[in-house]
């Protein structure tokens, strides 16, 4: 028998106010063909003026440990993967354990970008593997839309915000594939790439955020193969294969990437969760948004073979596969 991860809870959260492309196309350069035809972006949620990632994390957070049926005495561990926390210090986390009630447990932020949620996901399975923890949230929370350089139309039509939470319980498993929970997980990053997409400032440096630079087509070459290997690595490390996959939950970030990768996969479209339309790129909360799309809306049930998989600034890369 060995400790499994079970996911026993998912929620999701997003702010109200939803931008068309048709009405971004009023302030940016841009039209919906464009948008639409190299991304199948149509809209994305945009955080109101004093709505924070903590806001956002703490109603995904509270939604996820509600469908858990678990009360704040029962969580043992707290991470919130993002790239746009409310202050440089202390972690979003903070905030969000203050909220939802529960002091003294290990709480604490992750940063890998658009990977953030997936390390986050790993870091949370392993104490949980290790005994050490026997329950955790993990949450992936962002409002990109605060330092997207608005002047800049071949990155700003492509982030929105948004919010998404598991609930992971300790179980005992058999060790086989057929085990529910997270069956495992693949980390990577490539630091050389560093510049590829990138925040231009920082505490050290500027004193500033920065604004999010991104060269579009370098990011598009390296995330199909990244992401193509990755997934190969999560199905061969349980030893099953592609058709045994029931959905296919990828981070979100472009419809183009989301088909050709399926496509290198042998994956039918109608087993990819699809949520960029609506979300646009949500950075560490996409993965857990689709996810939350998919239990929510009956496509996924219990029992069913998932497999994640993101790619990100650093580069960052990642997948994992899960018996939901
Ligand atoms: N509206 C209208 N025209 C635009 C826009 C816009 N929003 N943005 C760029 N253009 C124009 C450019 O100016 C250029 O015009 P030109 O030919 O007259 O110079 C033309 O469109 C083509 O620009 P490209 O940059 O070559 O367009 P491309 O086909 O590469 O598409 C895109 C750009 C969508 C950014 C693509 O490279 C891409 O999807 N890359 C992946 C980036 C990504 O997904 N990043 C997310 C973060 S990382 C991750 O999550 C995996």
């Amino acid at each position: 028998m060995i400790i499994r991860s079970v996911m026993t809870g998912v929620g999701s959260y997003l702010p109200q106010n939803v931008v068309s492309n048709a009405e971004l196309s009023k302030r940016v350069d841009t039209t919906d063909e464009w948008i639409t035809e190299r991304t199948g972006i149509k809209q994305r949620h945009i955080a109101a003026e004093g709505q924070f990632t903590s806001h956002l994390a703490i109603e995904a957070g509270r939604a996820a440990m509600a469908m858990a049926g678990m009360t704040p005495d029962k969580l043992d561990m707290l991470i919130v993967a993002t790239t746009t926390p409310d202050n440089t210090f202390p972690a979003t986390a903070a905030k969000v354990q203050a909220a939802i009630g529960r002091p003294g447990i290990p709480a604490f932020d992750v940063q890998a970008v658009c990977s953030g949620w997936i390390y986050a996901l790993a870091t949370a399975d392993n104490f949980i593997k290790a005994g050490q923890v026997k329950s955790a949230l993990v949450i992936g929370a962002e409002t990109l839309s605060r330092f997207l350089d608005w002047t800049d139309r071949s990155s700003c039509v492509l982030f929105g915000d948004g919010a998404g939470a598991v609930v992971l319980q300790a179980a005992q498993g058999q060790g086989t594939s057929a085990d529910r929970g997270v069956l495992s997980t693949h980390l990577h990053s490539d630091g050389r790439y560093f510049d590829i997409l990138q925040a231009d400032g920082g505490v050290s440096t500027t004193q500033t955020t920065g604004l999010l630079r991104m060269k579009g087509k370098e990011v598009f070459r390296h995330a199909v193969v990244n992401l193509a290997e990755t997934a190969r690595e999560a199905v061969d490390a349980n030893g099953v294969t592609f058709a045994d996959v029931d959905w296919l939950v990828p981070h979100q970030a472009n419809s183009r990437i989301l088909d050709s990768t399926a496509e290198k996969l042998g994956i039918s479209p109608d087993k990819v969760i699809i949520t960029v339309d609506k979300h646009a790129n949500t950075s560490a909360a996409s993965i857990p948004l689709a996810l939350n799309q998919g239990v929510k809306d009956g496509r996924i049930k219990p029992g069913q073979l998932l497999l994640m998989e993101t790619m990100g600034g650093g580069f960052t890369w990642g997948s994992a596969l899960v018996r939901f």
